[in-house]
């Protein structure tokens, strides 16, 4: 399939790209760099990408001229949670107005399905120990929220237009290319385990863990580590499935298990062989204490089968990626 993938050279659109090619897709990649890297597209090889913005109608009508795309993912997206709060302007405006005027242009070159990015921030406070799909929706903060649109706006457009979309609720993204040619690299850089590889690298002199007060066994939250490669096969498998059903679906992307943030720590410390201190602070606002997938219905639907479920070798690809980028 020819495949439309915003976001290439951002951390999920980029592992998705690479494993997309590797099973003979062929990726035209959009990314304004904002965000992305534009050395990851030389890595993987992709010869067919445009540098612009999902919000260019111009760019859109040329690309979607000079392509014709069977379908689109779409990874480009604002996705800093406390950064949404301060400035919800910037992550409507990206996230929900630019999305809008990508998928108009989808609705008019006849695409068959969308792919999202979607969060399990949409839920907001769990309200049980693992979340469903049905789970209700009641985002805390504007990044949740903004997604949540979207995924409103797309159930709209296949209503009106007949385009398909596979909407795909992360847990917690993590982990790396196992062959490291690709990884983690946000900057800034907020999520748990790249920073506590940085400690371990000595990069920082320790990881601080937000809160230690909570409810769960060792007082520090709880998450659903889900590795980069997993989630980009779940993509796979939900396009293809959407387009061979033609029918629209969504699915939560996890596996099911949580690790609290000690826990997450301790593995870090065992993979890299490496001392790493900590720090306890205060929490973090709007960090629920557990979030953890209930991703049955994936698995049962789309024969999804994570291959990578377990930290360690989560941890194990990330810090491989770390040592050979950062040290
Ligand atoms: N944490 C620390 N210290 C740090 C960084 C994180 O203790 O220096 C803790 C957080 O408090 C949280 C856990 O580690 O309990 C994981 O934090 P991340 O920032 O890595 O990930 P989040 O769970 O906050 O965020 C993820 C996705 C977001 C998504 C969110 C939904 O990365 O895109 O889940 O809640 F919106």
């Amino acid at each position: 399939m020819k495949i439309l993938v915003t976001g290439a050279a951002g951390y999920i659109g980029s592992h998705t790209a690479l494993r997309l090619i590797e099973q003979g897709h062929q990726v035209v990649a959009l990314d304004n760099l904002v965000y992305g890297h534009r050395d990851v597209l030389t890595t993987l090889g992709i010869k067919d990408y445009y540098i612009g913005d999902i919000g260019d109608p111009n760019l859109l009508r040329r690309i979607f001229q000079e392509h014709r795309f069977e379908a689109v993912m779409h990874f480009s997206a604002f996705a800093y949670v406390g950064e949404s709060v301060t400035k919800p302007d910037i992550y409507y405006n990206n996230n929900v107005v630019r999305t809008v005027t990508l998928l108009d242009r989808c609705v008019e070159a006849g695409v068959k399905a969308f792919v999202f990015s979607s969060t399990c921030a949409t839920y907001g406070m769990a309200r049980s120990d693992r979340i469903s799909e049905d789970h209700p929706q009641n985002p805390i903060n504007p990044y949740g929220q903004s997604k949540l649109m979207v995924e409103h706006i797309l159930r709209d457009y296949e209503r009106a237009y007949d385009l398909r979309h596979v909407i795909l609720r992360y847990f917690n993204a993590a982990g790396a290319d196992p062959k490291a040619r690709i990884g983690e690299r946000h900057d800034p850089e907020t999520h748990l385990i790249p920073l506590v590889l940085d400690a371990a690298l000595g990069r920082r002199d320790s990881i601080k863990i937000f809160g230690t007060d909570y409810d769960t066994p060792d007082g520090t939250c709880i998450r659903d580590y889900i590795h980069v490669n997993d989630l980009a096969q779940a993509h796979i498998l939900g396009l293809e499935q959407a387009i061979n059903q033609n029918a629209s679906a969504i699915y939560n992307l996890g596996n099911g298990n949580g690790y609290s943030v000690k826990e997450v720590i301790e593995t870090c410390r065992e993979v890299s062989g490496r001392p790493i201190q900590t720090e306890a602070t205060e929490r973090r606002a709007g960090d629920p204490p557990v979030l953890v997938a209930a991703a049955d219905k994936a698995r049962k639907q789309l024969g999804w089968q994570p291959e990578f479920a377990d930290l360690e070798s989560i941890v194990t690809h990330a810090w491989r990626f770390h040592e050979s980028h950062f040290a």
